[in-house]
């Protein structure tokens, strides 16, 4: 029978206790790590969330807690009563914070019995994600994942102090709601009480929160659940945290330097890194040219050069044929890749940018024995020596060349120079490269829809001096919105919000929605503006990104307690799961599959 805690207070968590504790007796908590049985002896390591004491059972000295040690397996929960004293010098382990010390134990409760688990509590762990994510419990009991979520808590309580010093208010917004056009599919949930119609669960509290700029609250934060249903990535789930936040009489400058102060302060107190202040910035068609992405991974080089004009007469069709089409030819230099890279690897680039649909990767092998080239016959002496000076090319280098639409290149580009730094271990995890990435374009054009789409939300402003061209022009207006950019993960959005009715409206038109159905659909919201509303901005952060990139992982699901695998599911509770007919009924739906 498992014991009872009866009264019995738990004195210090096991990671707590130190030399200064020597002579205490003390009452310690927790899971069994492992057993060491050496006949008179038994050493058992306790564990908790603060980390992992020894405890010592001599078969001399504590009576029937010797015999109820011998039972003991991993993750059996126990109290241990007793007192701290020194180990011998030489079973001091200083690879342990409570290393120098041990508890004598003098009585013990067995408070629950454990199943053999299904893998080791233990970081280096050799089993499946899927494994893990079934037994997350267990998985969450590893010091990593209890760090990692610490890390988490301690970044939320960071930041709400933060806005709350800063004026701002916490104020919730609805679950179930109306559509939030953030670009993903919504979440539904069907109403009973209305047959026929639908919450959708918030993209984010956009909306919402602009509402209470113009009802008053003049600065609003929320550390707040989004859903969207999209293809799900390492930095992307199902749903997810944003810290929300929302600012009235202010302009872009405002919104970046006070966000500035947040995530710089956040780091220095947390993480004890000084970011310096002012972060970079970068406008979107800066960031595209020079690495074919809005989410530049500044750590390294590799830049995009645009060659376009030094080819435009060359021989070689395909590269002309782009630059007729409108497009370009652009390269990198892959520094010293050249001899370090075979033939097959080159080739390999080349499949690697057709994922990125590239029709081909043309290449240029600087080496000691001249050009080594896939398309070197096509170009003059003169032709070449441009293009070599351009890409500042040395012996031993490696040219890499897309041509194509612009957007393509870009892509191409952009994703095969963060291929060549994975491969040459140019990616430092020791740096934290900030940027804003600013005047993204306010829209791009949708091929499969044929019409223009907001490319941040259509709730953001365009720039002062491009809202002329707004009907006449539509792709060449820039928005007044940022991205803050973390080593190539997109951090943060957010923009300055359009707030009058009638600019609002030209902007539902540019996306192809009629009067009526932007009033359908957003009605309220343009009703709203004619009653006196502030210019307003804000932005959002992704915090399992924020946590993710600060912990130094991978995957936020390293920083999610519970999060889902690649199909939206839950390999724990097996969510999503079949319902009662009954229940169907009663939301008015019948399952067509
Ligand atoms: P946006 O759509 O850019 O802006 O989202 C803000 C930030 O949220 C994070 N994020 C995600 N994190 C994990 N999984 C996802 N599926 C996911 N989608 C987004 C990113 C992103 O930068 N309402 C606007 C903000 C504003 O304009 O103020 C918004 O939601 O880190
Ligand atoms: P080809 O003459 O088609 O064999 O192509 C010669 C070289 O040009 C090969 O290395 C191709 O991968 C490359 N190539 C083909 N299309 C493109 C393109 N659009 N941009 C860059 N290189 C290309």
């Amino acid at each position: 029978m498992d014991e009872m805690l009866s009264g019995l207070k738990r004195t210090h968590m096991c990671g707590e206790l130190s030399a200064q504790n020597v002579g205490q007796k003390v009452v310690v908590m927790g899971w069994v790590n492992a057993r060491r049985n050496l006949g008179k002896l038994i050493f058992i390591t306790l564990r908790d969330r603060t980390g992992i004491i020894q405890l010592l059972f001599d078969s001399e000295k504590c009576g029937d807690a010797f015999e109820k040690a011998e039972t003991l397996r991993a993750e059996f929960v126990v109290a241990a009563i007793g007192t701290v004293v020194k180990r011998a010098p030489e079973a001091i382990n200083p690879k342990m914070p409570t290393g120098e010390i041990e508890v004598a134990v003098e009585e013990l409760r067995i408070l629950s019995r454990a199943a053999v688990p299904p893998f080791n509590i233990e970081d280096e762990l050799n089993v499946s994600e899927a494994l893990k994510l079934k037994y997350r419990y267990l998985d969450l009991r590893r010091p990593t994942m209890q760090k990692n979520l610490m890390l988490r808590h301690r970044v939320t309580k960071w930041v709400r102090d933060f806005l709350d010093g800063h004026g701002f208010l916490e104020i919730e917004t609805p679950m179930l709601t109306k559509s939030t056009p953030e670009g993903a599919r919504d979440y539904l949930v069907p109403s009973r009480v209305h047959p026929g119609k639908f919450y959708a669960l918030p993209q984010s509290p956009q909306i919402f929160k602009q509402i209470l700029m113009l009802s008053g609250f003049d600065r609003y934060f929320q550390i707040v659940r989004c859903f969207r249903d999209e293809d799900l990535r390492a930095d992307r789930q199902p749903e997810f945290t944003q810290i929300d936040m929302e600012m009235s009489f202010v302009d872009v400058d405002d919104v970046i330097s006070l966000n500035e102060e947040m995530i710089a302060g956040l780091f220095k107190d947390i993480l004890k890194i000084d970011l310096p202040v002012p972060f970079p910035r970068m406008t979107y068609k800066e960031a595209m040219e020079r690495f074919g992405s809005d989410k530049p991974d500044t750590r390294f080089g590799l830049e995009i050069k645009d060659v376009s004009d030094l080819v435009r007469e060359c021989d070689f069709k395909v590269f002309t044929g782009a630059i007729e089409n409108g497009g370009s030819v652009r390269a990198i230099n892959a520094k010293g890749c050249g001899k370090a890279f075979s033939r097959k690897e080159i080739d390999a680039l080349g499949e690697f940018v057709k994922t990125f649909k590239a029709k081909g990767l043309a290449w240029i092998n600087v080496t000691e024995d001249g050009l080594k080239s896939s398309i070197a016959k096509f170009f003059t002496e003169d032709q070449m020596n441009a293009i070599l000076q351009r890409l500042d090319a040395e012996i031993g280098d490696l040219l890499l060349f897309v041509a194509d639409k612009n957007d393509v290149v870009f892509q191409a580009l952009g994703q095969l120079r963060l291929e060549i730094a994975r491969k040459t271990h140019l990616l430092d995890d020791r740096k934290y490269n900030l940027l804003w990435v600013t005047e993204f374009p306010l829209l791009e054009f949708d091929e499969e829809e044929q019409r223009y789409v907001a490319k941040h939300h259509p709730f953001t402003s365009p720039m002062d001096e491009d809202i002329e061209y707004l009907e006449s022009d539509p792709a060449r207006v820039r928005a007044k919105a940022y991205d803050l950019v973390l080593n190539g993960v997109e951090l943060g959005g957010g923009s300055i919000r359009i707030h009058s009715t009638e600019l609002q409206e030209r902007m539902f038109r540019a996306i192809g929605f009629t009067n009526e159905e932007a009033w359908q659909r957003f009605g309220f919201l343009l009703e709203a503006f004619r009653y006196g509303t502030p210019p307003h901005g804000g932005i959002a952060y992704g915090l399992d990104r924020l946590v993710m990139l600060m912990a130094g992982k991978d995957s936020i699901r390293d920083v999610i307690a519970f999060p889902k695998v690649q199909n939206a599911s839950d390999l724990m509770t097996e969510a999503p799961s079949e319902v009662d007919i009954k229940q169907l009924k009663e939301l008015h739906l019948k399952v067509e599959l």
